[in-house]
């Protein structure tokens, strides 16, 4: 299998990564942090039965994106995982930051689906795992271009899993959706967990044993918040959501 993890440099995608190592027949790790992704190819290769390859590469830039899939097109499993968060009041955040976040989240993310997608569709074959959040399904004041970005990981998602199934092909789509994990997340966002986050490794294997489901939601407390708050209004989401985050302030 040959498999393609974006932000596989630290966190959620490391872990995956250190999963994978034993099954892929080519593993390419992309991230912009060379030094990470040295150390991870050094860690990875004697695991692994075919290469391993660090890759650095930003993907909030599109032409980055396109000379990835042209150096290393046909992959069969794709994790679109980098993105990162930031905190704060929307009208008091770096316009800069909320920029390059929905270039990395959104753009990077969607740029590489398509690319991939196409392989895919035409060998009728492959899957994507699409990294969003539990973020994904609810406003977030205080998170608030975070959460629109996880929002339109999910959207997108759900759109060509549908389309996907209109065609009968066999390429599958998931999107996972973790509440707070243990990783760099909340260094990059400037924010403190109001809950103890997930082990990022736990994390990782529960998503890739999981690949046959479309929602991929770890622990049991984010799949029980999920359900609680899909049927609320918006307004009442993002009146939950807003103490929730408060509680980060500081
Ligand atoms: N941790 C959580 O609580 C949590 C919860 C739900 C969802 N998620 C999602 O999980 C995914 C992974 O995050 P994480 O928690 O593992 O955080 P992390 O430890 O900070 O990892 C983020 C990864 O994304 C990469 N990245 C960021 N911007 C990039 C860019 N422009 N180009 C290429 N790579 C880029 C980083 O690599 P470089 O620094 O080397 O570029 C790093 O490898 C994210 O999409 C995040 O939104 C996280």
């Amino acid at each position: 299998m040959k498999v393609l993890i974006t932000g596989a440099s630290s966190g959620i995608g490391r872990e995956m990564a250190r999963v994978l190592a034993p099954k892929s027949e080519k593993l390419i790790l992309v991230g912009r942090d060379v030094g990470r992704l040295q150390a991870l190819e050094k860690e990875l290769s004697p695991l692994c039965p075919g290469e391993v390859a660090g890759v650095a590469c930003d993907i909030s830039v599109t032409e980055n994106c396109v000379d990835l899939h042209r150096r290393f097109p046909d992959v069969d499993l794709l994790i679109n995982n980098a993105g990162f968060g930031d905190f704060g009041e929307f009208s008091g955040t770096s316009l800069e930051k909320d920029l390059s976040m929905i270039d990395t989240n959104i753009k990077g993310l969607h740029t590489l689906m398509k690319l991939y997608l196409r392989d895919m569709v035409r060998r009728d074959q492959g899957q994507i795992l699409n990294v969003a959040s539990i973020a994904g399904f609810a406003p977030g004041p205080l998170m608030a271009t975070y959460y629109a970005t996880k929002g339109y990981v999910v959207r997108l998602s759900e759109a060509v899993r549908r389309e996907l199934r209109a065609r009968r092909s066999r390429v599958r789509i998931s999107v996972l959706c973790p509440g707070p994990v243990r990783t760099g997340f909340e260094k990059t966002a400037n924010i403190g967990f109001a809950f103890h986050g997930a082990d990022a490794r736990k994390v990782a294997r529960y998503a890739l044993s999981h690949l046959d489901r479309f929602y991929i939601v770890p622990t049991a407390p984010i799949r029980a918040a999920r359900l609680l708050l899909s049927p609320l209004p918006s307004s009442l989401a993002a009146e939950i959501i807003y103490r929730i985050q408060s509680a980060r302030r500081g």
